[in-house]
């Protein structure tokens, strides 16, 4: 098979491509014949938002009957050389002296014509919505966030690991939880066990977390992430929540909340600098079409510290705003997206870590405070998304875990190597969440998760 250069190469001056012969090919956003007998042609291969003008001249004897056949979502692989462009936004141009048609899409059928199309109906084709700009840099914006999380833990020391999918534990203890079984529901085990003849012989689930596992590693080897898909049976169709995305977690020995901050904070820093300085092109096509504050957004959280706020002194501000908010505010319930958003963008206009939340709303495997009535939780919110982070100082103490677990109603016998954890060699130890795809809505500013994911998985909703 021949190979081509990537296009994202050719552009620059740098290349070193210009007045040479070269090869590309991908899939054409739109094509248009001049009436001096010239053919453009927007080639585009995904390796950047940019496409290459192809220059056909009509005149070729050979191209009689390879240019009608030439449409938008057709695919081609191009030979010719490369030529600077005295044509406004395109630094080089292809002269083209061979064109191969490798898969034709008829116009009358391939939806993707060149036009606006509306992120919904997009879902739809999700088998064709990367070939769009918006779909195409996402992708490409998720995988340098997933790249630049893996390399700014490598370059801490961090180890990764990889927690398992399948599990017996329900993390967050919140109950949102996808059964696995290889049962069928029509014919349920007379009586007895029901679990008796499933597979595992247990219940099992998805896993909503790997944390619980991560600390078993990281009480090992020190510092630890895994990095992976969770589930959540979570019913609700927001535009920040998906029943399947992608969490890293790192889990630190001798972290305490401070220090899980500090992390935490650094983190999110890097991945907007890499977001500036890395996908600059992307970005400022996400500024201009999706979102114009989304790199003022990311300066001011590259630069300027976070706001750490209690718990407490938040419900205090929000109380005192004078806003209307959808859902009241009082000390003892969760934040809303609306109250998180306020604080971030309004209070305080940077992005802001809320600690010690009450003891009540928060799992069972947070620290305890001094206080006995909040727990070592922190939350980091940042402008124009809302929670980015979730993560904590982790309850170290076997007296304290067992009255936790026994205020929550969970059995010790379930998670007896939790326990052991506490009673073999403790130590303190923290960590947190990050879920890619909040990362990633918040360094475009795509409004809706389900656009920074390939296939979004919803509620009624597991197409592809
Ligand atoms: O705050 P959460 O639930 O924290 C945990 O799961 C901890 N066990 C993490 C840890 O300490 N290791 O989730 C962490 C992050 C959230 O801040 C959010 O970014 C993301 O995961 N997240 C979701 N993203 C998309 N869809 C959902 N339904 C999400 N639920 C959480
Ligand atoms: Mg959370």
């Amino acid at each position: 098979m021949e190979k081509g250069i990537r296009i994202a190469d050719l552009f620059g001056t740098e290349s070193g491509f210009v007045g040479k012969k070269v090869v590309v090919q991908g899939w054409v956003r739109t094509k248009r014949d001049s009436k001096a007998g010239i053919s453009f042609i927007e080639l585009n291969d995904g390796s950047c938002l940019r496409s290459l003008q192809v220059i056909a001249g009509l005149e070729r004897p050979e191209y009689a009957e390879v240019l009608p056949k030439i449409t938008t979502g057709s695919s081609l692989l191009v030979e010719g050389e490369l030529t600077s462009s005295p044509g406004k936004g395109q630094s080089v141009e292809l002269q083209a002296d061979r064109i191969q048609l490798y898969g034709w899409a008829d116009p009358a059928v391939y939806p993707l014509q060149k036009k606006r199309h509306s992120f919904e109906f997009l879902r739809q084709i999700a088998h064709l919505r990367p070939r769009t700009n918006t779909l195409g840099a996402a992708a490409r914006v998720r995988n340098r966030m997933s790249f630049g999380l893996h390399r700014f833990f490598q370059e801490r020391g961090f180890h990764y690991i990889n927690t398992p999918i399948i599990t017996a534990s329900d993390c967050e203890g919140a109950g949102e939880i996808f059964r696995v079984t290889t049962l069928d529901p029509a014919q349920p085990p007379a009586d007895g066990n029901p679990y008796e003849s499933d597979f595992f012989a247990r219940p099992a689930f998805l896993t909503v977390s790997g944390q619980l596992q991560a600390e078993i590693y990281a009480l090992a080897l020190g510092l630890v992430y895994t990095f992976g898909p969770t589930f959540r049976a979570e019913n609700s169709n927001t535009s920040r929540h998906l029943a399947e995305f992608w969490m890293v977690e790192p889990e630190m020995a001798f972290y305490d909340l401070e220090d899980n901050l500090r992390l935490a904070q650094d983190c999110i820093k890097e991945m907007a600098r890499i977001m500036l300085n890395e996908c600059a092109e992307d970005l400022e096509f996400f500024a201009r079409f999706i979102e114009p504050e989304v790199r003022s957004r990311l300066e001011t959280v590259a630069e300027s510290p976070f706001e750490i706020v209690p718990y407490t002194d938040a419900v205090d501000i929000l109380k005192k705003s004078g806003e209307k908010f959808a859902f009241p505010v009082e000390w003892g319930g969760d934040l809303q997206a609306e109250h998180e958003r306020y604080l971030t963008e309004k209070v305080f206009k940077r992005p802001v870590g809320l600690i010690n939340f009450p003891r009540s709303l928060k799992p069972f495997y947070m620290r305890v405070n001094d206080d006995e009535k909040t727990v070592a939780a922190m939350d980091i919110l940042v402008p124009g998304t809302g929670e980015i982070i979730g993560g904590s100082q982790r309850e170290e103490r076997l007296d304290v875990l067992l009255e936790q677990m026994k205020i929550k109603g969970i059995s010790p016998d379930d998670y007896k190597w939790y326990v052991e954890l506490r009673e073999f060699g403790s130590v303190p130890h923290s960590g947190f969440g990050l879920g890619l795809e909040r990362l990633v809505q918040f360094v475009t500013g795509i409004p809706n998760i389900r656009e920074v994911i390939p296939f979004p998985r919803t509620p009624g909703h597991a197409e592809f």
